[in-house]
C-alpha cells in the first residue's frame, strides 16, 4: 500500500489570498452575495452528506443509481486514472473504481476539492480499501487551480453531483474552456447535471423538513466569520429557498430576521441588513440534455453518451475534448 500523495495550493498562498479577496468583494455588492464555496469546510461536509441522505434530495441517490448501472460502460475505453473536481467524500467514487478494477485498469486516482480535511479522509479510506491504487490528491479551488491536475494516462474527469449548477452561467463559460485546456484529447469527461422538473420538488429538495440545508446554509456565515474575521449571527438568519423561472435555478439566500449591522475586516463600512434582507449563498441551476450537450461543444466537447433514470431526474453526460 502507497501513502496518498496531497498537493495543497489553498494554504498561505495567494489561493486563500484571493479567495478572501473576493469575498469582501461580493459581500460589498448590491445585491450582497457569497460563493457556494463557503460552505465547505469540515463540518459543512457532513452537513452535505446528510443532505444527500434526505428523502426531498433525490439527486444523490438518482446518480448512485445511474452510475450502479453504468459504471462499466462508462470506464469501458480503457481509462486507468479517475479524476474527480468537488470530490468531497468521495462516496459514489466506489462505484468508478469498482468498475475500473472490473476492467483490469485502475491504477490513479485523483480526487480534487477545496475541503482539505474531508480530502485527506477520503484519501486513505480510499487507499485502504484499494491497496494498489495510487492516490494523489489536490487541495485547490476549481476556479484557480485545474492546470494543476496530475497529467498522464487515460484520465476520466469525473464532476458529479450536479456542482457544475453551482457555478453562474459567466463562471461555467471561463470554467469549461478552462477544464478543457486541462484535459488531452483521449481524456473523458463524465459530468453529472441535475434535470429542470417541478418547482415544488426542488424547493422541498433545497428547504427540507428536517432544517438540515438551513444549517448547511447558516455553515457558509460561521466559515466567513472564521475566515475572514467576521462577525456574523447565523442565529439571526433565516434560510430561504426559492425557484427562479426564469434564470432556472434553486436560489438560497440567508435573510435577517432583524436588523444587522456586520463588521467584515477589510471593508471600509459595516454590512448593514434591515429585517428581511440578506445575501445570497447559492444558486443551483437546473438543466435540459440539449442545452448542456449545446454548452459543452460550445466550449470545446462533444457528448458521446448519456444516461438518464426513468423518471428523468438526473442525467451522466459522458463527453471528450475534440480537438
Ligand atoms: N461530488 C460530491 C460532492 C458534491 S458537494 C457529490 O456528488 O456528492 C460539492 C463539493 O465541491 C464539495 O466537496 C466542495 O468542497 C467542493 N467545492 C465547492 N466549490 C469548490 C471549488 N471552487 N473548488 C474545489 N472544490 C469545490
Ligand atoms: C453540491 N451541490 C451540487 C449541491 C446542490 O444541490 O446544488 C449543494 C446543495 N445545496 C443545498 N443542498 C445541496
Amino acid at each position: 500500500m502507497t501513502a496518498p500523495v496531497i498537493d495543497v495550493h489553498l494554504d498561505a498562498d495567494d489561493g486563500q489570498v484571493r479567495r478572501a479577496q473576493r469575498a469582501r468583494r461580493t459581500l460589498a455588492a448590491d445585491p450582497p452575495f457569497v460563493d457556494p464555496v463557503w460552505f465547505y469546510d469540515e463540518h459543512g461536509s457532513r452537513l452535505f452528506d446528510a443532505i444527500t441522505r434526505l428523502p426531498e434530495y433525490y439527486p444523490t441517490r438518482t446518480e448512485r443509481s445511474l452510475l450502479e448501472a453504468h459504471a462499466d460502460e462508462i470506464v469501458a475505453w480503457g481509462a486507468d486514472a479517475l479524476v474527480e473536481l468537488g470530490s468531497g467524500t468521495s462516496t459514489k467514487t466506489t462505484l468508478l473504481l469498482d468498475a475500473m478494477a472490473r476492467a483490469g485498469t485502475l491504477r490513479r486516482y485523483i480526487p480534487f476539492d477545496v475541503s482539505e480535511e474531508t480530502l485527506r479522509d477520503a484519501a486513505h479510506r480510499l487507499t485502504d480499501r484499494y491497496p494498489s491504487l495510487a492516490v494523489h490528491g489536490v487541495v485547490g479551488d476549481f476556479h484557480q487551480h485545474l492546470p494543476t491536475i496530475p497529467d498522464g494516462g487515460s484520465r476520466l474527469v469525473a464532476f458529479l453531483g450536479s456542482t457544475i449548477g453551482n457555478l453562474a452561467p459567466s463562471e461555467r463559460r471561463r470554467f469549461l474552456p478552462d477544464l478543457d485546456c486541462a484535459m488531452e484529447h483521449h481524456d473523458r469527461l463524465l459530468l453529472g447535471i441535475d434535470l429542470e422538473k417541478d418547482p415544488d420538488r426542488l424547493v422541498a429538495a433545497y428547504d427540507d423538513a428536517s432544517g438540515v440545508t438551513a444549517e448547511f446554509n447558516r455553515n457558509a456565515l460561521r466559515v466567513l466569520n472564521r475566515e475572514l474575521g467576521a462577525d456574523f449571527d447565523p442565529d439571526a438568519f433565516d434560510h430561504v429557498a426559492l425557484w427562479d423561472p426564469h434564470q432556472r435555478w434553486i436560489e438560497m439566500r440567508l435573510l435577517a430576521h432583524t436588523s444587522q449591522v456586520v463588521t467584515v475586516p477589510g471593508l471600509s463600512e459595516p454590512l448593514r441588513f434591515g429585517a428581511g434582507e440578506g445575501l445570497r449563498t447559492e444558486i443551483s441551476a437546473k438543466f435540459t440534455v440539449d442545452g448542456m450537450t449545446k454548452e459543452l461543444w460550445t466550449h470545446g466537447f462533444v457528448v458521446d453518451e448519456v444516461f438518464v433514470d426513468a423518471a428523468q431526474d438526473f442525467a451522466l453526460l459522458l463527453a471528450h475534448p475534440y480537438c
